[in-house]
């Protein structure tokens, strides 16, 4: 099929026969600079959400480091047909998460890499548009797996059903999703704050780290964050209600972030690793709890990073701090009648104000490489959510 964009303002034609079903390819600042321009050119129509077609990001090369154009591209598609036992779901939100990178590699870890040519894993709020499947009406939402895509086929096997008009869907893919629960079982389950301990977290203006510090506030403890800059650290001290947040770009990181934990620290749920972690390391209590939840500056590692070996420091800390350290994936490391007690808290903490949350949504997704890349370097704001 081949596509011509005439432009009436302009009075010329964009582009003349471009093949609509080559695979558009993403490039992440000029990409969204040159989407942006041409939606705008065109009005806006020819790169949003359609019936009649669907539209699917997937994996065409894997990156070497931060992704790249090559890394995604849009393919067009025909929006499939619901058979027996199935239900056809139109995406509403779709969430990006740290995961997404890791997945993109070809290599050993918890879960199985994206193929090339596959769709991009991913969790989405969706609509039910027509349903032959049992315990799904039609105009239900539901959090699924069906990832960067218009439409999905879906038989209902983990899906879970929101009903026909849950207040803020997109918070499933959020406070009240993944994120949150991933916050709440690594800090209550292997951190185990006690009232008048020291407890820190980096990423602390994100969706885990964010939550992490407002449950640790609830549970008495004395809280202090880690961000990248001044906006961020500022929201995370006068809106999440942490008792101090260290921009970890600042000169003298190391020296403010001691003088931040005067009693040293007690629970470090780590985030992030690299500069961080060893920031931390030398302010380990005695028999200090470490949940391994994520590294999120060494994904896009190609190899190992530069400078000093800190294995020595690292594991000399663990052995004479007798620092308790544990990894965790959040949908395998606890029991299932956890994620019930977490509905049931979030729900009341949210509802009293308790916890705060901050959404940052992004239009369309044909922006959401981009939009990804932003979140794996800092530059995102609150859970990022992009609007499909
Ligand atoms: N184990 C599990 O089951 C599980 C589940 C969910 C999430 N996670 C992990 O939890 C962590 C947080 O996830 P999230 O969804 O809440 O992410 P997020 O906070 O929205 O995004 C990651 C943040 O990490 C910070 N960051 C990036 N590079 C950094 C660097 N070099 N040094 C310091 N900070 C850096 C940035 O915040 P600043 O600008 O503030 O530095 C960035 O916004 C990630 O590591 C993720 O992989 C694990």
């Amino acid at each position: 099929m081949y596509l011509n964009v005439y432009c009436p303002r302009l009075g010329f034609y964009i582009y003349k026969n471009f093949m609509l079903t080559s695979k558009l390819s993403f490039w992440q600042c000029e990409g969204k600079r040159m989407m942006l321009y041409f939606s705008k050119l065109i009005g806006d129509n020819e790169m949003s959400q359609k019936i009649d077609t669907n539209r699917r990001v997937v994996l065409a090369e894997r990156p070497n480091g931060l992704p790249n154009k090559n890394t995604l591209k849009l393919e067009v598609s025909e929006v499939p047909t619901s058979g027996m036992g199935e239900m056809l779901l139109q995406t509403s939100y779709l969430s990006l998460d740290p995961y997404m990178r890791g997945r993109m590699n070809d290599t050993k870890s918890y879960a199985e890499p994206v193929k090339l040519g596959e769709v991009m894993t991913g969790q989405v709020v969706a609509k039910v548009i027509s349903t032959k499947c049992d315990g799904f009406d039609k105009g239900d939402y539901v959090l699924a797996s069906s990832g960067w895509q218009d439409y999905a086929l879906s038989d209902g096997v983990g899906v879970r059903n929101l009903g026909n008009s849950p207040d803020n869907p997109s918070w499933f893919l959020g406070i009240l999703g993944m994120p949150g629960y991933t916050a709440y079982a690594g800090l209550l389950q292997i951190g185990k704050p006690k009232p008048g301990e020291t407890v820190v977290v980096a990423a602390a203006s994100g969706p885990v780290g964010a939550t992490v510090g407002q449950i640790a506030r609830i549970k008495g403890c004395r809280v202090v964050g880690i961000a990248g800059g001044a906006d961020k650290c500022a929201h995370v001290v006068e809106n999440l209600g942490f008792d101090a947040c260290i921009d970890h770009r600042a000169e003298d990181f190391s020296e403010q972030l001691k003088a931040a934990c005067p009693k040293g620290v007690d629970v470090y749920f780590e985030n992030v690793g690299g500069k961080v972690l060893y920031a931390v390391l030398p302010l380990l209590n005695a028999f200090a709890r470490m949940p391994v939840c994520g590294v999120v500056s060494w994904y896009n590692l190609s190899g190992l990073p530069e400078g000093p070996d800190f294995g020595p420091a690292i594991m000399g800390t663990i052995l004479r701090m007798k620092v308790k350290v544990e990894g965790f994936i959040i949908f395998d490391s606890f029991p299932q009648s956890l994620f019930k007690d977490f509905i049931r808290d979030m729900s009341e903490w949210l509802a009293s104000g308790k916890i705060h949350y901050k959404e940052q949504v992004v239009e369309g997704l044909e922006n959401a490489p981009a939009a990804l890349n932003d979140l794996l370097v800092g530059d995102s704001f609150g859970k990022i959510v992009v609007k499909v």
